[in-house]
C-alpha cells in the first residue's frame, strides 16, 4: 500500500527554487535515506510532508488524501506523520517522561496516569525507564536521541521522518541509532531518514535517494552510488568518503 505520493511538489523561498519536480512514493514498511550536499533541500522536502514548511505547487497525498491545502487538519497530520530533530528538541524544563507525555496530553487529550503509561511503554523499548525523571541536561547525545523518538513514536505515527538524528552523536551512539531505526523498520513503520553518515546509511536501507539541488537526481543502491565515477556531482559526494 502506498503511503505517501509526492508529485512535482516545488518550493521556492522568494526568487530561490529550493525544490523541483519531486516525484516520491513510499509504500507501507518502506526506510528511505536521503542524501545530498548541505543546501540541497533535504530539510525542506522533510518539512514539506508534516506542513512546517509550505510547498509552492506540488501534491502530496498521505494515505490516498492531500495534505496540502487549506482544509486539512495540521495538528492531525504532525500525529501521524512523526517528526524526529537533528538537536533532539527536548524541552529542557521538563523530565524525559514529560517530554514524551506532553503532547500525548495537550494533543491527544489523554489523562496523566495513561499518558505516563503509554509514555513508559514507550521508553521501556529505549531502555530509558531508569533516565524518567532526568533532565535532558543529565542525559548524553544518545539518550536525549532516543527520548526524542520515544516522545515520536508515543504519538503512534504511521510515518517518522527522521533528519539527521545522528549528526550530533559519536560513532558508537550514532550505532546505538541505526539499530533502533532497524527495529523500528521491522515493526513496520514507514521512514524517511536524512543522513550524511555512510555508516547510518548503510545500516538502515540499501538503496539511497540522492538530492541534489533540489532534485533527486538518483534512487540508487549505495555502493553503485559511490562508485559512479562519470557524474561529477555524485563524485564530489560519495568519491572521497570511500
Ligand atoms: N525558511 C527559509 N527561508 C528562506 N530560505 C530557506 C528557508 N529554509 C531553507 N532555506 C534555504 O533553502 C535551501 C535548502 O535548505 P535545507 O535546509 O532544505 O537544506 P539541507 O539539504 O537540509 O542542508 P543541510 O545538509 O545543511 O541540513 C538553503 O539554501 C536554505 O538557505
Ligand atoms: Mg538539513
Amino acid at each position: 500500500m502506498t503511503v505517501i505520493a509526492i508529485r512535482e511538489l516545488a518550493k521556492q523561498f522568494g526568487d530561490q527554487v529550493v525544490l523541483s519536480g519531486i516525484n516520491l512514493d513510499l509504500a507501507q514498511g518502506d526506510v528511505k535515506v536521503l542524501m545530498g550536499s548541505s543546501g540541497s533541500g533535504k530539510s525542506t522536502l522533510l518539512r514539506c510532508l508534516n506542513r512546517l514548511v509550505e510547498p509552492t505547487s506540488g501534491s502530496i497525498q498521505f494515505q490516498s488524501k492531500e495534505i496540502l491545502g487549506p482544509n486539512v487538519d495540521v495538528r492531525q497530520l504532525r500525529k501521524q506523520i512523526g517528526f524526529v530533530f537533528q538537536q533532539f528538541a527536548l524541552y529542557s524544563h521538563l523530565t524525559v517522561l514529560e517530554n514524551v507525555t506532553l503532547a500525548l496530553r495537550k494533543l491527544e487529550g489523554i489523562g496523566l496516569k495513561q499518558a505516563n503509561e503509554k509514555a513508559l511503554h514507550e521508553l521501556a523499548q529505549f531502555d530509558m525507564v531508569p533516565h524518567q525523571s532526568k533532565y535532558p541536561s543529565q542525559l548524553s547525545g544518545g539518550q536525549k536521541q532516543r527520548v526524542a523518538i520515544a516522545r515520536a513514536l508515543a504519538m503512534d505515527p504511521a510515518v517518522l521522518l527522521l533528519d539527521e538524528p545522528t549528526s550530533a552523536l559519536d560513532p558508537v551512539m550514532s550505532r546505538d541509532v541505526g539499530e533502533l531505526i532497524n527495529r523500528l523498520h521491522h515493526n513496520g513503520i514507514t521512514m524517511i531518514c536524512v543522513t550524511h553518515d555512510l555508516g547510518l546509511a548503510s545500516t538502515i536501507s540499501d538503496r539511497v535517494l540522492f538530492l541534489d539541488k533540489g532534485i533527486i537526481r538518483a534512487d540508487e543502491r549505495l555502493d553503485v552510488l559511490a562508485s559512479n565515477h562519470s557524474d561529477p556531482e555524485l563524485q564530489a559526494f560519495f568519491g572521497k568518503r570511500e
